[in-house]
Order: C-alpha cells, then structure tokens, then sequence
C-alpha cells in the first residue's frame, strides 16, 4: 500500500489468506472449514466444533470420544491457580479475571515458548477446558458461593452451566448456550484475532497472544457489545419506551449497542441462528418482555438508520435470561472464541510473516532541542 493510501482501521484491507473460515457479507454466509455455521451450530456440539476449527475436519466418533476425554481431563484449575483467582478483586471486570489467568497459565507451563503445532494444540485444547472453570469460579464467588468442581461425566455444555448454578439447566438453555458458543467460536480477522496473530507474528508465546485477544475483545466496539445490549435494554424496561429511547441516541449521535458491523453491511449471518434460540428460552420460561424491545429496537433502527443487529444483540438477552450476571458476558464470549484465536495462532505459525504495517507522519516538522 506505501504510505500514500491511508486505510483507517485497516478498513478492506486483505492482510493474508486463512483456510479457518470464510465470510461473504453479500450472500450473508459463514463457513468454518466449508460447513454452514447455522447447520454447525443446528447438529454440532462445541466440543466438535473445536476439533473442526482446529484440525480442518469434523471428527469421527472415536477422534470426538478421545478428544472429550483429553478436554474433560484439563478441566481442573490446580490450587495455584485457583489462589491467584482467589487473589483477583471482586471490583474487577471479569475479563480482568479472564485475562490474567490465562496469563497465568502460561507462568505454570514450563513449555511456553516452544511452538510446535503439537503442542500448540495441546496448549489450545488445555486452554478451552479450564476457560469454563475459571469463568464460573469467578461467576460463583462474585455471589458469594464456593467453587464447584467440573464433572466428568458432563459434556462441554452441561458441565459449564452445571459449574456456575450447581445443577444442570432444562434442555431448553442447554441447547441455545451451546448455540451461542459454536456462534461465537470464529469469524476470520477481526480485532481480537488479529491480536492474537500480531502477538504470534513476533515469535511470542501463545498465552501472550491469548492474553492480547481477551484485551481486545473486551473493548464495547467487540464483545464488550454483548453486555452493553443488555445495560441498555434494562435502562429501556419497557418495550413501549424503546423507540422513544433510540430516538433519543440516534439525535445525540451515539452509537447503539448490538447494532452493526464492520463486514456484514447487510445483516449479520449469526443472528437469526442465536434469535432462534433467544426466542426459545424466551418462551420457555415465560418471559418474552426483552424479545418485545428486541422486534421493536431492530424495527426502529432499520426504519431509521437501516443498521442490522449483530451477533451481540440476541446473545445479550439470551444470557441474561439463562441466568448470568451481565459483566459475565463477555467471559462467555472468551470460553468459545479461544478456539478460533489459537486456531489462527496455529495458522500464523505454520505460515509466518512479521505483521508491522506503516504509518504516514503527521507530527511536527524536524526541528532541534532548545539549547
Ligand atoms: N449505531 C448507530 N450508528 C451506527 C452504528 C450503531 N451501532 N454502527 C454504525 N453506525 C453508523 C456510524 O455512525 C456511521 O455513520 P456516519 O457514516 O454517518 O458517520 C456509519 O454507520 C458507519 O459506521 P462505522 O462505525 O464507521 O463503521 P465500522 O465499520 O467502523 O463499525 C462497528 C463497525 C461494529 C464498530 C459499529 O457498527 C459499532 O460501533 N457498533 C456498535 C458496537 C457493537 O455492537 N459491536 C459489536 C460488533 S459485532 C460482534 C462482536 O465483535 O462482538
């Protein structure tokens, strides 16, 4: 590009190839390794869909039965680390909490710098088991309530949910958290996955560029987006006020939360799977007030503006709904995306290239110091 054109916020730029997913805004598709996400997140479980993002094939029955075997086994968090856990502020953001325990981990792991796509991968997987132990450790304690070990005879799922409220949810929840997390798992370069893959790209280790991921999802313009949906749909309280409320943001030029979309202009493919299964649990347990502000903030703001929601917007309400603190959120967010994170931490290390692009200077003409 040289430094004549300028593209803000790498805006269209095509930085590299990746066989990790592919998305194409105009027909509204994405694929993870050539399979429909929809269809993905319809027949398979998290548990596959890691293999699949990691591997490059879905796995036959006896590769998925060692491979949940392997991921029940890492689910542990050792004394160590449930001390540093312990020693977090409960005033922190519980992506804080997120953040510096997969630094942590990396602290434990006497391999660290070592980068082979073997241990990469075990690495990966050690990674996705704990996550959910940390996230609902964190989830539990914030309520006062001691840790509950993850159970072995539970899948991915179940052993989540069970780990945060101690049983394990109606079938209902269990299948539209499970959507959500196979939604979440991977969608090309965005901002945390480019992190991830700058941080590897110098030759670091792959808690460092996990570590640089969380940072950058955290942030209200990624995943932070999914909890501010829902602060925002709260402060609505009634579906009757939502227009009168988006009135209000769009007049003072603020941006609306769970709305748009750097590549998806036309709508983002992952909503109508996750509305799906918001519309589920919604009507499962009687409560259909946060779908009302739903249909009439995305009837609003398409009439006005015509901005779609993204991802964001349903997964916000279906959380909530499921039982979770807002500022748990984003951890959740965490616990699916690290599959796509080290997939393309794998992906840029087998394939590397320093990532340093330029700059057009806009400071000060050279001058001397004052004597
Ligand atoms: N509310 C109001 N106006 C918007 C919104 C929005 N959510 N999104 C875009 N616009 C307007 C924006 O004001 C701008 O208008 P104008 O041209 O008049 O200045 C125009 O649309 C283009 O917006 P942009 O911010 O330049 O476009 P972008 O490609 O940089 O933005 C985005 C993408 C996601 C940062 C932006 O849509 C946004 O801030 N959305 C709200 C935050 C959000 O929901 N983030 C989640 C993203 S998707 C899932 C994820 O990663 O978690």
């Amino acid at each position: 590009a040289g430094t004549d054109a300028i593209y803000k916020g790498l805006a269209g730029v095509v930085v590299d190839t990746t066989a990790i997913s592919k998305v194409v805004p105009e027909t509204n598709t994405l694929t993870y390794r050539g399979y429909p996400v929809p269809e993905l997140a319809e027949k398979c479980s998290m548990e596959q869909v890691a293999y699949l993002l990691w591997h490059g094939e879905l796995p036959n029955d006896l590769q998925l039965e060692q491979f949940s075997q392997r991921e029940r086994a890492a689910r542990r968090l050792d004394r160590s680390a449930q001390s540093v856990l312990a020693r977090t502020p409960e005033t922190c953001h519980p992506m804080d909490v997120v953040r510096t325990m997969i630094s942590y981990l990396g602290t434990e792991d006497p391999d660290e710098d070592l980068s082979t796509t073997e241990l990469l991968l075990a690495k990966s997987q050690r990674m996705f088991a704990v996550l959910p132990t940390i996230v609902a450790a964190d989830l539990r304690r914030r309520r006062g309530l001691e840790p509950i070990a993850p159970h072995h005879g539970l899948g991915y799922a179940e052993n989540f949910l069970y780990m945060c409220f101690g049983e394990v949810p109606d079938e209902v929840i269990v299948r539209a958290f499970a959507k959500s997390m196979v939604l979440y798992a991977e969608h090309s370069f965005n901002a945390s996955t480019f992190a991830a893959r700058v941080v590897t790209s110098t030759g670091s280790d792959i808690y460092s560029a996990v570590t640089a991921a969380i940072g950058a999802l955290k942030g209200p313009l990624h995943g932070g987006a999914n909890e501010a949906v829902m602060h925002d749909m709260i402060e609505i309280d009634r579906p009757e006020r939502a227009r009168g409320w988006l009135e209000e943001k769009l007049t003072a030029k603020e941006k609306v939360m769970g709305f748009g979309h750097r590549v998806y202009k036309r709508g983002d493919s992952r909503v109508p799977t996750m509305y799906q299964a918001l519309r589920e649990v919604s009507e499962h347990l009687g409560e259909t007030k946060w779908l009302k502000i739903y249909a009439e903030l995305e009837d609003e703001m398409a009439s006005r503006t015509g901005i779609r929601p993204n991802l964001d917007f349903p997964t916000g309400p279906a959380y909530y709904l499921m039982g979770f603190d807002i500022p748990m959120f984003t951890p959740l967010f965490v616990m699916s995306r690290v599959t796509g994170w080290t997939a393309h931490i794998i992906e840029q290390t087998e394939s590397n290239a320093l990532i340093r692009p330029l700059s057009a200077y806009s400071g000060p003409q050279q001058r001397s110091v004052p004597a």
